[in-house]
């Protein structure tokens, strides 16, 4: 069994992302131990507080370590991924040693990237996220990931409904993250 780690960008109750996200745990989990990283609690990033890590970091960093791989889903804020996205991450990229970024828990880690949006399907966030994710030496798996659009009655209805296609693509996606890690 590998153990993939989910990460979701949302923090809203009913977010079409994490819904999305238990949809690719559903691909997975007979061969992985699926678990969701939690990082409602996590302080913003403030350097002065960073030795010793708080708890709430430390926790994440543990879980982390604990990873195979890591699935991150997330919403497009404007065009870009959320601040709470952005500042899990930036924590994440920090050394757990003061000035010895080599001694971050997500150097090489696996990563994989998706989102559910509007018409864009999340395009753009998801073209930040790997360049983001790149730039502190992940080791991204499927590059821009799959993107599902959210259509009107989602909206309404507050359900995602996945087509054939999306679901053939998150599959293929999910088989080619499985074997990289
Ligand atoms: C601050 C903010 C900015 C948004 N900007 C975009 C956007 O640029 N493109 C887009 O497709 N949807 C945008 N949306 C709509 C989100 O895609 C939508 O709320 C979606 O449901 C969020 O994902 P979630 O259901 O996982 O929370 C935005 C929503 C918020 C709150």
């Amino acid at each position: 069994m590998k153990n993939i780690l989910i990460i979701n960008g949302s923090l809203r109750k009913n977010s079409f992302n994490q819904q999305l996200a238990q949809e690719a745990a559903k691909l997975l989990e007979h061969t992985s131990t699926i678990t969701y990283l939690n990082i409602r609690e996590l302080p913003f990033m403030n350097e002065d507080i960073e030795f010793p890590a708080p708890a709430s970091i430390q926790k994440i960093r543990n879980e982390i370590k604990k990873a195979d791989g890591l699935w991150i889903f997330t919403p497009e804020y404007n065009g870009q991924i959320p601040g709470v996205l952005k500042n899990a991450l930036d924590w994440l990229s920090r050394g757990e040693i003061a000035r010895d970024r080599s001694t971050s828990v997500i150097i090489n880690k696996p990563v994989t990237i998706s989102s559910a949006a509007g018409r864009s399907a999340g395009i753009n966030a998801r073209i930040s996220l790997h360049q983001l994710l790149n730039n502190m030496s992940m080791n991204v798996i499927y590059s821009e990931g799959t993107g599902i659009v959210l259509d009107k009655e989602a909206f309404i209805t507050g359900k995602l409904k996945l087509s054939e296609q999306d679901l053939i693509a998150l599959s293929k996606q999910a088989e080619t993250f499985y074997h990289h890690i």
